[in-house]
């Protein structure tokens, strides 16, 4: 038996829907025959597929990472404005695929729009530099007309078709710079001068920005942690955010690790924290730097060749996961610990959105569906609240796992509503064996449970199956003399309202 409290008055922080944010890279399927499909019977003359599009929104994201990821360490913004039919064909270095750059700047702004969604852009410090994110900075926010608001980036702007500013507020200091498979990968000292530079003259164009600076690409990196100090000893004043970036997959077949991910998640947030409060301490500051999960995910590396293993080719397929019962149970454990951390973490990328590591999956020409992991991310979207609250956990089974040792089953937070009274329990039991009987005490009634598990935990969602793994209502969840009974199945993930 476990028991949870929960209670109004033990704030952890406000919940920044930019949580729920996701990633566009130009990589494999995501864009092309993703999110864009010129001659697809779904999409409208802009190309954008609307049956994709409307999952997206039902998928309930706020925020969207564009261009990449690696890609956009090479990628040259010019090359996707202007005609279509000018645009060149260019060798993208980091998947090794020929670019044909019918998607670009304007064309993901417009998409942004229908897919009601925040942009959040990064800008190239690979083969690029403070000319090019400055440049680009003014193609989209400047405001185009006569002297002296006129200048001819954003009347160039102006005449592809958006006189309007795009008015894009966050941008992320390059990606992964750490990580010497990055084209243009950089020293923490080299970068940490470059990410300075670069924020001083894009403040220049527009003081208000949301900065988000490359922290470790994961915290396996030998650097991790050394990077971070240094970077930020030189950028602590001048950046909003510090960019986290994490994926998980059972390693050597190590189920019981796996559902315990959002573990590892958890202490590499507590670590980047800390590592930002040392500078904070050093610099005898008052500003209290927030952090940018703005890459996360399940992906299944072992599977993955490698960029060198790729040939040269048209744009295709690339890392296309298909995701498990188990999968979308970690999916859902990772977003708890997302919002356990909601006083620091700002911003938090699904990394994907579609076919590349993607909640959703398409066809060419074709059809499109929700993965597994869809689910637990569109659940949580839709029902957490404007607060998140601490949980208390007392009881319940415990799991050995090799690399964190004994750590509880139960993984849980909780969102309050002050204007309906609703509060919203997000739990998960990562046991792989043991069942978890709960208790919350709670002065109202249930108003929904709802859960994630399957006796086969490798179910997936196909075309041909698109809904085999679906949330499910649990019954029988009730509450009894002012306490809300539950019972948890081994594996499993939930969502229990409460009023
Ligand atoms: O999301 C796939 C890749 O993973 C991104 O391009 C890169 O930033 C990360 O290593």
């Amino acid at each position: 038996m476990a028991r949870l409290v929960v209670n109004p008055g033990f704030v952890v922080g406000a919940l920044d829907r930019r949580l729920f944010g996701s990633f566009v890279e130009h990589m494999g399927r995501c864009v092309y025959t993703g999110i864009y499909e010129p001659g697809h019977p779904s999409a409208a003359p802009d190309g954008f597929r609307q049956d994709v599009l409307e999952l997206v929104r039902e998928l309930g994201v706020t925020a969207v990472r564009y261009p990449g990821g690696n890609f956009v360490s090479n990628y040259q913004w010019e090359d996707g404005v202007g005609p279509k039919e000018q645009r060149p064909r260019r060798l993208d270095l980091a998947w090794r695929a020929i670019e044909p750059n019918q998607f670009g700047t304007d064309e993901f702004v417009a998409w942004s729009r229908k897919a009601e969604i925040e942009p959040i852009w990064a800008v190239n410090l690979g083969t690029g530099g403070i000319r090019d994110a400055v440049n680009l900075l003014q193609y989209c926010n400047l405001p185009a007309g006569t002297a002296p608001a006129g200048t001819t980036l954003a009347d160039q702007r102006a005449a592809n078709g958006s006189p309007e500013p795009h008015g894009i507020r966050i941008w992320c200091l390059g990606n992964e710079m750490d990580g010497p498979w990055q084209i243009g990968h950089k020293t923490a000292e080299e970068y940490a001068r470059l990410a300075e530079e670069t924020a001083n003259a894009m403040r220049r164009v527009e003081p208000g920005l949301e900065l988000v600076v490359c922290g470790s690409s994961n915290a396996n990196m030998p650097t991790f942690g050394e990077w971070e100090r240094v970077v930020l000893e030189r950028t602590y004043d001048l950046v909003d955010h510090i960019s986290l970036h994490a994926y998980y997959e059972p390693r050597d077949g190590d189920r019981a690790g796996f559902l315990a991910a959002s573990e590892e998640m958890d202490r590499m947030i507590s670590s980047i924290v800390a590592t930002a409060d040392h500078v904070k301490a050093l610099k005898r500051s008052d500003k209290q730097l927030t952090l940018s999960f703005d890459e996360w995910n399940v992906w299944y590396q072992q599977n993955f060749p490698g960029e060198l293993g790729l040939d040269i080719r048209e744009v295709g397929p690339l890392i296309e996961d298909t995701y498990t019962v188990d999968d979308a149970v970690v999916v859902g454990s990772l977003l708890i610990t997302l919002l356990r951390h909601a006083d620091r973490v700002k911003i938090a990328c699904l990394a994907q959105l579609v076919n590349v590591i993607g909640p959703i999956r398409t066809e060419p020409g074709g059809r499109a569906w929700r993965q597994s992991i869809f689910h637990p991310f569109a659940l949580t979207a839709r029902y957490a609240g404007p607060t998140v609250l601490q949980t208390v956990v007392s009881g319940g089974p415990t799991i050995d796992t090799a690399a964190f040792g004994r750590i509880p089953a139960l993984w849980s937070t909780a969102t309050y509503d002050e204007r309906t009274g609703e509060l919203t329990v997000f739990v998960v039991n990562r046991s792989e064996n043991d069942k978890i009987d709960l208790e919350i005490p709670v002065a109202g009634d249930v108003i929904r449970h709802l859960a994630l598990y399957d006796e086969d935990s490798s179910a997936v969602n196909t075309a041909d199956d698109p809904d085999r793994v679906q949330p499910r209502a649990v019954d029988g969840t009730e509450v009894v003399d002012g306490i809300c009974r539950a019972t948890l199945p081994p594996a499993s993930w939930h969502l229990i309202q409460l009023s």
